[in-house]
């Protein structure tokens, strides 16, 4: 298949109405500017963005439509939908950290699973809807540590609450999909997307390593890293947001063909371990230094991996940073930003430059 996701989407999405869960958050407000440079018309439904969030520091309510919601409020998510009629989901919220699930585990499977159970509902007697993206995670796979790239079709298996919650979030979908969304004639698209760790600027949460590495730099500190030998498939988010738009596209086109599980991460490059990827940021910030920290309570794996054969023969996307210029990108971004450049002017050079606008 010819690679022009980048043309196809840009094409697309120009005047589409986009219901995006979680646009506060980091992917979110990454996805909410991808949305605004394409012109599509654009609705998120998420809780308040955090202090110091990249959502907050680009004014993210000029870029979409703004909807303040729980997952568990069922009635205002089907206000939302009845008000803004979308034709395309792409569901993103969820919460997402390995240690803060294993701390709380109702709440991961209250907003993993049952929030999720709420979005289907809500979508359920929506008549607008074509197509539908979840967003899962490279972590439902039951990984053995083995260093081996996992395909679509591999066993799942989880052994924390972040991995659990979000592989019953996977049956719950399949099956809405079955019994709610392809009944009577209903063919209304849904695809689970499972992508791999995402490597960006504006990142706020400490415990992800690329802002632990620049709040380290920023406060002249040596960085703590829990497990420097660990490999994980790094991509840029750029690429894992244009996956997602891609497989949405393609779902939207033909929703009995591409419904069903893709896994959207980087070629073989990408995958890289977490000492890497610091001495490679190391290079751009001389005498910046490295200790081991404590590691989390919670087991993680030793090597992570994923195949994306499918999504390269199947769909015209393919990912087109390599890592290296993803963490270029990184370091742009936050000399940028200490050099006081606006954030939001600095994410959509970014997407422009990713686009080829
Ligand atoms: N960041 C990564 O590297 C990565 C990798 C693989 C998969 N993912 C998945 O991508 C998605 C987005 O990740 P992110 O890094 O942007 O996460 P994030 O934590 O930065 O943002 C989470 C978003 O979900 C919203 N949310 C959380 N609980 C909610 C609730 N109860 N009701 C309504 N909204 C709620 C938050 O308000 C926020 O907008 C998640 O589904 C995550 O599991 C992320």
């Amino acid at each position: 298949m010819k690679k022009n996701a980048l043309f196809h989407n840009l094409k697309f999405y120009k005047g589409k109405r986009v219901l995006v869960t979680g646009h506060t958050g980091f992917k979110g407000a990454w996805l909410a500017q991808v949305l605004y440079y394409m012109g599509a018309k654009a609705t998120g439904y998420a809780l308040e963005a955090e202090k110091g969030s990249l959502y907050e520091k680009i004014d993210g309510d000029d870029l979409i439509h703004n909807v303040i919601g729980d997952l568990s409020d069922r009635q205002l998510l089907e206000k939302t939908i009845k008000n803004f009629q979308p034709e395309i989901v792409i569901h993103m919220a969820a919460f997402g950290f390995v240690k803060e699930c294993f701390d709380d585990p109702v709440r991961a499977y209250r907003t993993n699973l049952m929030g999720s159970v709420n979005l289907m509902e809500a979508l359920r007697d929506c008549t607008s809807v074509k197509s539908i993206v979840i967003v899962s995670t490279d972590k439902v796979y039951d990984n053995k540590g083995d260093g081996m790239l996992y395909r679509e079709q591999d066993v799942l298996g989880g052994t924390d609450a972040y991995s659990c919650s979000k592989i019953c979030m996977e049956y719950m979908i399949k099956d809405y999909r079955q019994s709610y969304f392809q009944a009577n004639d209903r063919a209304i698209g849904i695809a689970v997307v499972r992508a791999s760790n995402v490597l960006a600027g504006g990142d706020h949460v400490k415990t992800r390593l690329i802002p632990s590495i620049l709040s380290s730099v920023a406060e002249g500190k040596p960085v703590e890293l829990r497990n420097p030998s660990q490999t994980r498939p790094w991509q840029s988010v750029l690429d894992a947001l244009n996956g997602y738009l891609s497989v949405a596209r393609f779902v939207y086109e033909n929703p009995n063909k591409y419904s069903g599980e893709w896994n959207i991460g980087p070629t073989h490059d990408g995958v890289r371990t977490v000492l890497w990827v610091c001495e490679k940021i190391r290079t751009s910030f001389q005498g910046l230094a490295f200790r081991e920290g404590e590691r989390f309570k919670v087991a993680e794996s030793e090597t992570l991996g994923l195949d994306i054969s499918k999504a390269l023969e199947e769909l015209d996307w393919e990912p087109i940073l390599a890592c290296e210029k993803v963490i270029d990108q990184v370091v742009e971004f936050f000399k940028c930003q200490e050099a006081g450049e606006w954030e939001r002017e600095i994410c959509l050079r970014q997407i422009a430059e990713f686009y080829g606008g």
